[in-house]
This record gives structure tokens, sequence and C-alpha cells, in this order.
């Protein structure tokens, strides 16, 4: 990271966490380079990208200050602590209705689960994919299909050890996307009629792997800043005969919560006392918006017990559909697993994201799209504060790309949802993220997409329709 970019990302800090208010005076730049024992141009590029970022505004002739939306504009939304005992899942309906109505290019795409394919270097990743090809030893086309590409293997496990956890290779399991990983993790602990502990809310794919495996989801409330409520967790282990525990301990889907190191070693201790096994889904690891990386639940693993999956779909390349597991002592099961169903990902698209990410300046890429993103919701919290009624509560996550709304008692997010698209304007009701029913007066919107004129007005005819509710 640049010297510029550490001293943007410190200020960011301070930003988010109140220590400069909004209006407030950030150092002058004369100040931050003697503070900081940085040139002042360091300090300039630093303004800039923090300007880029949403964060400050510069006035002419008085300096640089910090924006009005930089910290929260609307409180954050209560943790829902009601718990249903253990439900069967039900929701597959729903959630492919809700799916269906995103496949209109026209809609605004605040239902949508992606970032902008804008934001992703695919010019770049085409040249990797035809270098990749070129260079493909006619045995690996074949080889490859058993342990997956050697390069991007070594690749990913590197990744690993930056953020602190030492990774095996042979813990390693390519996978179609992180989706057939979670899948494949899921089978391999569990049988129909199991229990499985869940968030609540959760990402709605998770409740259909239950339905289709036919599991029984135990959910979990959620906290939207600090993730899971561990006293509760605690208390359907030491009750109910849990079998797998599925969360996200960073940027969670739906709400972009993220467990502190503490929390999460908290997690680790309390699951290997019971001895029942974590799937830690973590793909949205790459998009924290913070100095440094969250440190997964799996960096805390002693004896295999968290399978740990990742995917490259949201940072870097959707639609390649490659993800993975570092699988703990289930690694050999869900391999053989993965052989009997789908056999391998594709390896070619393996082979291209191992070249790119050797050869394409993917932290680069990593960077801007973070700071887009993170500008991005900066912009979409303004507009909500601006165009949502009074009572409207939101979350501010770390990272990622999306908002949760909970909006006043009275709005039905169902009806809200089927109202918005008729003016073609797209977003995810609450009630698909549960697997019962609950969130109906929240909705998950989706800041991955540039902020321009037409994220605008769709934000402000979403505010009529929530004030005729
Ligand atoms: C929380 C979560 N897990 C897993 C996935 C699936 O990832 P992939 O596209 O790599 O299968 C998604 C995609 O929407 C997701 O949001």
């Amino acid at each position: 990271m640049k010297r510029y970019e550490k001293l943007a990302d410190q200020i960011a800090a301070l930003i988010r966490s109140g220590v400069l208010a909004p209006g407030e005076r950030v150092p002058s730049v004369r100040q931050a380079s003697r503070s900081h024992g940085v040139s002042p141009s360091t300090v300039f590029q630093a303004y800039y990208l923090l300007e880029d970022r949403g964060l400050i505004q510069a006035r002419p002739r008085s300096g640089y200050f910090v924006r009005e939306h930089a910290q929260r504009p609307l409180p954050e939304p209560d943790i829902d602590t009601r718990q249903a005992e253990t439900a069967e899942v039900d929701v597959s309906e729903l959630v492919f209705s809700v799916l269906g109505s995103l496949k209109d290019p026209d809609t605004v795409p605040f239902g949508s689960a992606f970032p902008s394919p804008t934001l992703f270097p695919l010019a770049r990743l085409a040249r990797s994919m035809a270098q990749s090809l070129r260079a493909l030893a006619p045995q690996a086309v074949i080889a490859d299909m058993t342990e997956g590409n050697p390069n991007l293997r070594r690749q990913i496990a590197r990744r690993y050890m930056a953020s602190g956890v030492r990774l095996p290779l042979d813990e390693l399991v390519i996978s179609n996307g992180a989706m057939e990983a979670l899948n494949l993790c899921l089978q391999c602990v569990t049988a129909p009629g199991d229990l499985v502990a869940i968030e609540a809310p959760a990402f709605y794919a998770t409740l259909q792997v239950l339905e289709r495996l036919k599991l029984k989801a135990v959910e979990i409330p959620v906290h939207p800043r600090d993730g899971i409520d561990l006293d509760r967790l605690a208390s359907g282990l030491a009750r109910l005969p849990i079998k797998a525990c599925w969360f996200m301990s960073s940027l969670q889907n739906p709400l972009g919560a993220s467990m502190s190191e503490d929390k999460k070693a908290a997690l680790y201790d309390l699951l290997h006392q019971h001895q029942v096994p974590l799937i830690e889904d973590d793909v949205y690891a790459e998009l924290y918006f913070g100095a440094q990386p969250p440190r997964p639940v799996k960096s805390f693993d002693r004896d295999g017990l968290v399978m740990h999956c990742g995917s490259f779909s949201k940072c870097l390349a959707p639609g390649y559909r490659v993800g993975w597991v570092a699988g703990g002592r289930y690694a050999e099961q869900i391999s053989r697993l993965r052989l009997m169903t789908t056999i391998s990902p594709s390896v070619p698209a393996q082979a291209a994201l191992a070249d790119y990410l050797q050869h394409g300046g993917f932290d680069r890429h990593l960077r801007k799209l973070r700071h887009a993103l993170e500008a991005q919701q900066g912009a979409m919290l303004a507009s909500a504060a601006r165009h949502f009624p009074p009572g409207t509560r939101v979350t501010r996550p770390a990272g990622g790309y999306f908002l949760w709304f909970e909006f006043p008692a009275q709005v039905d997010s169902l009806q809200l949802f089927q109202l918005a698209l008729a003016q073609g304007i797209s977003l995810a009701p609450g009630p698909i993220f549960s697997a019962t029913r609950r969130f109906g007066n929240c909705a998950r919107l989706n800041h991955g997409h540039p902020w321009d004129a037409r994220s605008e007005q769709a934000m402000a005819a979403l505010g009529r329709l929530l004030a005729a509710f």
C-alpha cells in the first residue's frame, strides 16, 4: 500500500469512528504533513483520495472538511431478537419471484446481488484467459480437473498467508463458485432432518440450500454491527443437537455486520468445546474499507473444525464461477463429493484467474473497487437521509455493497417491492432473508453501481412510496 493510501485510511478510520465529526475541518495540509512525517504532496494525494471516496470536501480558501453524510445520517436498525426454536425452511418460491424481477436490464438494480460489471477488470481478465490457454500444457486440461490449477491454488494460499492464516495446500478445494463449496460442506457434515444454526437475517441462498437438503434451521439473531448473538448460540448448542453452523463473520449478507477478533476467537472456542463444525462463508472478505483485511474465524482454527469458503465472484470475476474452500479436516471428503457431483470447475477459467492473480494487478484493482464502493455507500446513505421518511434506520457496514434498511413498522416490504418494480426499481425485501418470513418492514439495497441521477431519482421514488404506507 502506498503512503498516501495508508494516510487516507487512517483519516477515514477517524471519520468513521466519529473522532472527526461531520462539518469539522480536517488538519491542514501543513499540519498533517508535520504530524504524519510525510510530504505535503502525499497529504494532498491522500485528501484527493478521501474526496473521491466521498468522505471529505474542499471549501474554497478554507481547507478540507468532513462531509455531512460521512458518518451515520440515520440511526442503526434494532436487532430483532425474537427467535423460533427450529424451523422447516420454505422460501424458494418467494426468492425466485424476487430474483426473476432482476433480469430486466432497464431496472434500477438496488435488489441485485452483484456490483456493477463496469467495476471489474474484464478486458484484463480476457487477456489472461487468452495467454493462459495458449500456455496450458495438454496434460493439464485433464489433470487440473482433479486437483485444480496448481498455480491458482498457490496464489490463493498466498493470500491466506498474507491475512494471517497458514494454509496447507492439501486443505484447499477449488469449486464452482463459493455456492458449490458451501453446499458440499453442508452435505459433508449433515443428513436430512438435522439442525443447522444459521443467521437471522441470512443470505437467502443459505435458506434454499437448507430447504433442498431437508435440514432444519435454528435462527441466531445477528447484531447489525458486530454479528451473531453468541449467548443465543451458546444456549442453542447446549440444548439442541445442532450439527453445523453456517455463518459469515465479516461483512455479513445482508446486514454487513463484522465480528471483532475477540468475538471470532470466542465463537471458535464455543464451537470447539461442542465439536460443532463451522462453515464460514467469507465471499465479501476482499471488500473491506479499513486499512487491514478482517481476520476470518479460520485463523483461530486449531484442529480443522472450520471450513472457510471464498470466491472471486464478488471482487473480480463474476460469471467465471470459481470459488474455493479451505476445508480443514473435511477437505478430502469435500473433494470426493465434488468429484462425484460436478467433477471440476472449468479448467480454462481457473487458468485465467491464476494468470491474472500472478500478473494482472489484483491488489491495485481491489483498492480501486473498495474506494468506489465506499464512495457509493456514502452517496446512498446521504440520499436515503434526504428522501426516506422519519423513523427509517440503516446499517453502515465497513465494506461490501449492501445497506440494510429498517423502515417504520407499517411498511410492508413485499408490497413495496411490487410497487417499486412497477416503477422500474428493484430491491431485496426483508422476508427473503428469513426462514420464518420475518423482517417484513426491512429491505436490502445494493450500492454497487456508480451513483448517478437515475439512482438519486430512484431513491426519491422509493421515498415517496415509503411515505404513502
Ligand atoms: C453470502 C454469499 N455467499 C455465497 C455466495 C455465492 O458466491 P458464488 O457466486 O461464488 O457462488 C453469495 C453470492 O451472492 C453470497 O452473497
